[in-house]
């Protein structure tokens, strides 16, 4: 972690609380310059931070960028080492994870994008990306997984983001069609799980569960036949949880919570 990400990690930890200059320098063991520095980098990278003399520093409520630490800062211990990568933008975050599950990538890698331009649905569909979604590919591996039949985990990764949602926002979505998740007959969340085998034997080497959930997307601005039947958990700008929570309790759900 570079000095940036640790103090970020730290802003992220503490979002409620103040958090000295002092004591990031003692935890990320550099200067309170360098601490400063960082500071300024991550402003100039848009984060909203308030400094108070004599408290030190916070992330204003409004911060809501997507990255790897804000999402660590609110995994369990045992999830923190994972390899989580965000983008701003990426094609598919599901064609990236899979290219890293091919090259034997590990059970818990997370690729996560802030919009998508290419963005996959079942059956070849396309699935409109833009910012205020979050977008996420999970890399599973069978032997890691509670069990190998498709029927088996596809209802799990449904029922792990419903939890995740609900636990978070109170709103409780149901599934409808394969895996499509929907809020008062409107489509808010589309999961997509693809595999790759071993042609020869057909032993299932690994799985990409991708998310794609409406956060807080401005449907208005969507294609007329997509915002017919979409939906998005807040309006644009009204969240009250960020999108990094929202990740970070889908992660924790799919990853330490399949049933024994
Ligand atoms: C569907 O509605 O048929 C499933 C949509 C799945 C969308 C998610 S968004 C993250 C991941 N990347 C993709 O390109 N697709 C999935």
């Amino acid at each position: 972690m570079s000095i940036t990400e640790k103090v970020l990690f730290i802003l992220e930890s503490a979002r409620n609380g103040y958090t000295s200059g002092e004591e990031m320098a003692s935890q990320c063991g550099v200067s309170r310059n360098a601490v400063w520095k960082s500071i300024k980098d991550l402003r100039e990278k848009g984060y909203d931070i308030e400094a108070v003399s004599n408290k030190g520093y916070r992330l204003k409520d409004n911060n809501d960028i997507i990255s790897a630490e804000g999402i660590k800062a609110r995994l369990s211990e045992n999830l923190r080492k994972a390899d989580i990568r965000v983008y701003e933008s990426l094609s598919s975050t599901s064609d990236t994870a899979k290219e890293l599950a091919i090259k034997g990538a590990l059970h818990g890698t997370v690729v996560v994008s802030a919009s998508q331009s290419q963005g996959r649905g079942r059956k070849d569909h396309t699935f409109f990306s833009p910012e205020g979604g979050l977008y996420m590919s999970i890399v599973l591996k069978p032997d890691k997984l509670f069990t190998a039949d498709s029927r088996k985990i596809t209802s799990f990764v449904g029922g792990a983001v419903i939890s995740a949602v609900k636990e978070l926002t109170g709103i409780e979505p149901y599934i409808d069609g394969v895996n499509d998740l929907y809020v008062d007959g409107r489509k808010v969340c589309g999961i997509l799980l693809e595999s790759g085998s071993e042609f020869d034997t057909g032993d299932l080497q690994w799985i990409v569960a991708g998310i794609g959930i409406n956060f807080d997307s401005d449907i208005d601005s969507f294609p007329e036949d997509v915002r017919q039947r979409a939906s998005s958990l807040f309006a644009a700008g009204e969240a009250t949880i960020t999108k990094n929570a929202l990740i970070a309790r889908v992660i924790e759900k799919i990853l330490n919570c399949q049933p024994k």
